[in-house]
């Protein structure tokens, strides 16, 4: 049994089969599981969230649990008390612990010293809740998703990096697309291209996040939107994919930059299932870490 949820990668190919199946019954039957009864889960935000907070709350509440949630400056932490010691207390009280940090350092250092599981709740390397999230969204629309074709466009951030450990792992064949200074590293298993229109071609779904995320410094913003002009998810890019494919994002969305209100409101789009989907494929994810 994995001990934490950092980077996805701790799962293997049957477990995270199993997690996506187990969503998807969930999703069904959401009052169908009281494996948290009695139990607390904290949940950590040291940045904002609207999705994996009331996704994350409410999965806790489903599951017959107490979701703790709690902004890191409510914390000792910000008064200089290490991430060790925070990890020592918590895992006395809790279930498990959330996270969504600013650094992957603080993340590893909580995973390092908890004696309970651990999970990222984002981080400025990787989003593995949201990749969950986004493949049951592509189980729920194909059945089976081995050999399928998922193309990202846009900026090479946390989610683009969580798709293509995750996607790895599920058989699903990842293109990312993103310009130079911008794209994810190589040795991901992911396809990598500056061209949107290569990553697209036969692609059954195509995806695209901010092109600031909330790691990024502002500074850069004004450059990022130039570079990343050319990749904006619009119904042009999505006619070159399958027939069949839909648009996917994240959220929050910024509809005239890296989407167009078109693309994110229409028809040929999953991304609002994809939204309510971070609930009950965090509820599985819990099912497994704690209850085995
Ligand atoms: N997709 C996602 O993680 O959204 P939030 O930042 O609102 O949690
Ligand atoms: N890449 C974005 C994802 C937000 C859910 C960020 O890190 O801000």
């Amino acid at each position: 049994m994995p001990t934490h949820f950092v980077t996805g990668g701790e799962l293997d190919s049957a477990r995270l089969a199993s997690i996506l199946d187990r969503a998807l019954a969930l999703k069904q039957a959401p009052a169908g599981s009281q494996a948290l009864a009695g139990r607390t889960v904290a949940l950590l935000f040291e940045k904002p969230s609207t999705r994996t907070r009331t996704s994350s709350e409410a999965g806790v509440f489903e599951l017959g649990g107490h979701p703790m949630v709690l902004r890191a400056n409510e914390l000792q932490l910000t008064r200089g008390e290490s991430m060790r010691d925070t990890a020592l207390v918590f895992s006395r009280h809790v279930a498990a612990i959330g996270l969504r940090t600013g650094s992957d350092e603080a993340l590893e250092e909580l995973a390092a010293h908890a004696t309970v599981p651990v999970v990222n709740l984002l981080s400025p390397l990787h989003h593995p809740c949201q990749a969950l999230a986004d493949l049951m969204t592509l189980r729920e629309a194909f059945g089976s998703i081995e050999g399928r074709k998922l193309a990202y466009v846009g900026d090479g951030n946390n989610v683009a990096r969580s798709l293509a450990i995750l996607g790895g792992g599920a058989g699903v064949e990842v293109a990312v697309a993103a310009p130079e200074g911008f794209q994810l590293e190589d040795g991901l298993g992911a396809q990598l291209t500056s061209d949107p229109a290569e990553a697209v071609a036969g692609a059954d779904a195509v995806y695209t996040d901010v092109w600031v995320s909330m790691s990024d410094s502002g500074d850069e913003a004004a450059a990022r939107r130039e570079a990343l002009g050319p990749y904006r998810l619009d119904e042009a890019l999505l006619d070159r994919a399958a027939p069949h494919a839909f648009a996917l994002h994240c959220l929050p969305a910024h509809p005239g930059e890296e989407i167009t209100e078109g693309v994110l409101y229409g028809g040929r789009q999953r991304i609002w299932d994809q939204a309510e989907n971070r609930r009950h494929v965090f509820k599985a994810l819990l099912e497994l870490l704690v209850a085995g």
